[in-house]
């Protein structure tokens, strides 16, 4: 077949189904098709099902990457004047770490602009915890979006209906048909909005353990290095971390007390069971000043970003960027205050003994349960539902001791959080083994040394 011969998505179908490998040119037309609707979604959907079963090979990844990436308008931070560096994390319970390495990053003089989801499955959504601050706005255009970051250095934002079509689409088929969990589908998704917002580098935080997509450490490893691979061969400086989700990250989980848990650390408190949300935000965060020129090693970056903590530059951006994008920061005086749940209940521990397990999946979906989270797409959430964890993983606690407590819209909400949580939780009569917060870090040449090993396996 020459290059300029007629493509026919049939074609494409068997030829993916019969498990050969699809060119750039035919790559491109679907992804060109899924954005423009010429091709027909049960079509599409047939597509991502072969590809879903046979896999995609690297080259098929980098070109359905490339190809979602130009499917629509892109954003240039090149106005900005400074390196654009953003950290994308690939889901987990209680991550909030955004609201802390986006501020510090732009006080340590990186420019941060985050396009960011909402709740995904049992993941919480960084739009979602914005959007419990009264007026935040982050459906941004993109001329309002260059306007805050010139300003404040750092913008949270949602993708706009322009930036990268295909995956809208890809996506949300991908939700109907059983399709998500496929690494070079959630490399090319990921990757190709991350891209189209025009980053020179990019910290990817890829969870591994019990409350991630992906649980297993070798996938973990396997989408870790292939996002690596496929961003550096595209032109953005990348690493990615490894890091633990075999817990919820931090003390609270739902939106706006996460929020809250994230200023109280930009204003240099730091309550002990916060600690793992502190630690992992200056790692990733010295990631990113790293490759954003500011340091000349990621442990300098840390360095740099503990003092805009100690000094209150990085408060400053977080609230400078609140208020630029119509969010009342008044809320910040007094942040306890302002959490009005509609139900609250203290669950005690069933038993006395070291927490040795969670199955943060399932605290996920108990989140979600109590109202912070949405069952169906477009439904609101509840600012003010979650979960407050009492103890981490190891912790020794004593029969009736306040284990979480659950913030529910209503008191009818309370009862299947707490069943879910009552599963997922379990004790032992020693300490489990301790698991380390970065069991991984992926460079270019340790992602393209690691993609070698497993082709020839
Ligand atoms: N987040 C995305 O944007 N895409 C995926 O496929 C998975 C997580």
């Amino acid at each position: 077949m020459s290059d300029s011969s007629p493509l026919h998505i049939i074609d494409l179908i068997r030829k993916k189904r019969d498990g050969n490998s699809l060119d750039a040119r035919e790559i491109a037309f679907l992804a060109t098709g899924a954005a423009n609707s010429s091709i027909p979604l049960e079509q599409l959907s047939a597509w991502l099902m072969a590809a879903f079963l046979r896999g995609l090979t690297l080259d098929e990844t980098h070109a359905l990457t490339l190809a979602m990436r130009d499917s629509g308008e892109k954003f240039s931070p090149a106005r900005l004047g400074k390196v654009a560096v953003d950290k994308h994390s690939t889901g987990g319970v209680g991550d909030k770490t955004s609201f802390l390495v986006a501020p510090l990053a732009a006080a340590c003089g990186v420019a941060v602009p985050m396009i960011s989801g909402r709740a995904l499955g049992h993941t919480g959504g960084t739009l979602d915890k914005l959007e419990s601050i009264p007026g935040y706005r982050t459906a941004l255009t993109l001329s309002e979006f260059e306007t805050v970051l010139e300003k404040c250095g750092a913008s949270i934002v949602s993708q706009t209906p322009t930036l990268v079509p295909a995956d809208r689409v890809l996506y949300a088929l991908r939700d109907r048909t059983g399709t998500v969990e496929n690494p070079g589908l959630i490399c090319a998704s990921i990757l190709s909005k991350k891209l189209a917002a025009g980053l020179d580098a990019l910290v990817l935080d890829v969870k591994t353990g019990s409350g991630a997509f992906l649980r297993k450490p070798e996938d973990s490893a396997y989408l870790a290095a292939l996002m690596v691979a496929t961003a550096e061969a595209a032109g953005t400086r990348t690493v990615a971390l490894l890091t633990d989700m075999g817990q919820p990250l931090g003390r609270w989980a739902g939106n706006w007390i996460e929020v809250a848990e994230s200023v109280e650390l930009l204003r240099g408190q730091r309550p002990p069971q916060s600690e793992d949300l502190r630690e992992l935000s200056l790692i990733l965060v010295g990631w990113m000043i790293h490759l954003g020129g500011q340091a000349l090693t990621p442990e300098a970056g840390t360095k740099r970003a503990e003092a805009a903590l100690a000094d209150g530059s990085a408060l400053r951006v977080f609230l400078a960027m609140v208020a630029a994008q119509g969010g009342d920061t008044k809320v910040f005086d007094n942040p306890a205050a302002f959490h009005k749940p509609g139900a609250t209940r203290v669950v005690e521990a069933w038993q006395s003994g070291f927490v040795s397990e969670m199955d943060t999946t399932a605290l996920g979906w108990a989140v979600q349960r109590t109202g912070a989270g949405r069952e169906k797409a477009g439904e609101p959430v509840d600012p003010h539902a979650g979960i407050e964890f009492h103890a981490r993983r190891g912790a020794r606690v004593e029969k009736g001791q306040p284990l979480a407590t659950l913030y529910a819209t209503s008191p009818a909400l309370l009862a299947e959080p707490e069943q879910i949580l009552r599963r997922a939780i379990h004790f032992a009569e020693t300490p489990p083994p301790a698991v380390p917060l970065v069991s991984r870090i992926f460079t270019r040449k340790t992602a393209e040394d690691y993609l070698k090993t497993v082709d020839s396996d």
